[in-house]
């Protein structure tokens, strides 16, 4: 059976979407592992300022955006070779005329924008999705287009702790990624700090916060009572949907001592 994304049916579209668009289908905007919460403390402290550039890296459904637009940046361009998000995204950006805004549809990876151009790049539960090798490139891509003392907001899945068992981080990212339908790679800080240094960048800031993405305390953090009530009312009118929302919530539960949000600012430096 199939079910259009407003319509109550449910079918096999549920079972088969990427974890972050299938939250996105039942109300969910903040697809990230540290929540709102996260985003905000690292936003206070890359303090984009008015009349700024600001690049985001897979934007989603444009939550991120709104509290970007909401700093009066001169230019707001999201990044995001997929198009699930982009009719939300373009309803954020309609709500701020006065900012230039533009959405490209590009790989992070090599985004067409010119050198030493964005005050600001933020990027969350983007690279987690990303191979080894395309986490180097995408990180090489934000310190290219970052002008020298540019900030990196990165905001991602946490291994912990640091000396984590390899089999049980193995075995996580495993079930994780055959959960989600998305390669789930997470990391420890002390890795994700490593890969920003070593592309360059000065770590200004960093947090950590519990990965409670789907505990109904984050969710109503996230989305305020409104859009907890619409995601609540979709879990009841979409059995399919709310099925892979718990199945996904179980898992992270499983593994809970061992996942969490990371975030860092960063700093270009240039040669
Ligand atoms: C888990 S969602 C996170 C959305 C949003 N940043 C948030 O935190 O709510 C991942 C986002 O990254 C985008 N994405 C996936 N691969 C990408 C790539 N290679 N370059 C840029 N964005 C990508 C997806 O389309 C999606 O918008």
């Amino acid at each position: 059976m199939s079910r259009d994304r407003k319509g109550s049916r449910s079918g096999p579209e549920e079972k088969r979407l990427q974890g972050h668009w299938l939250l996105a289908t039942m109300g969910k905007t903040v697809l990230r592992p540290g929540g709102l919460e996260m985003t905000e403390a690292l936003l206070e402290h890359a303090r984009p300022l008015p009349g700024e550039t600001v690049v985001e890296f897979g934007p989603g459904v444009g939550r991120t955006a709104r509290l970007l637009l909401g700093t009066s940046p001169a230019r707001y361009i999201g990044v995001d070779p997929n198009p699930e998000g982009a009719p939300a995204l373009r309803k954020v950006l309609a709500d701020f005329p006065h900012v230039s805004t533009r959405v490209v549809t590009a790989d992070a990876k090599s985004t067409g924008l010119p050198d030493e151009s964005a005050d600001v790049v933020i990027g969350e539960a983007m690279l987690t999705m990303m191979n080894p090798r395309d986490k180097v490139a995408i990180i090489a891509e934000a310190a290219r287009i970052l002008k020298p003392g540019g900030r990196y907001v990165v905001h991602e899945m946490g291994l912990a702790p640091e000396d984590i068992d390899p089999d049980t981080a193995a075995e996580l990212q495993k079930e994780i990624s055959r959960t989600v339908k998305v390669g789930a790679r997470p990391s420890t800080m002390d890795q994700w700090r490593a890969l920003l240094t070593e592309a360059g960048f000065s770590i200004r800031f960093a947090h950590q916060n519990p990965m409670n993405l789907l505990e109904p305390r984050r969710v109503l953090a996230d989305e305020g009572l409104l859009g907890t009530a619409r995601i609540a009312k979709n879990m009841i009118v979409n059995p399919a949907g709310r099925h892979r929302m718990l199945t996904m919530r179980a898992v992270f539960r499983k593994y809970g001592e061992h996942l969490c949000g990371v975030g860092f600012v960063a700093t270009a430096s240039k040669g």
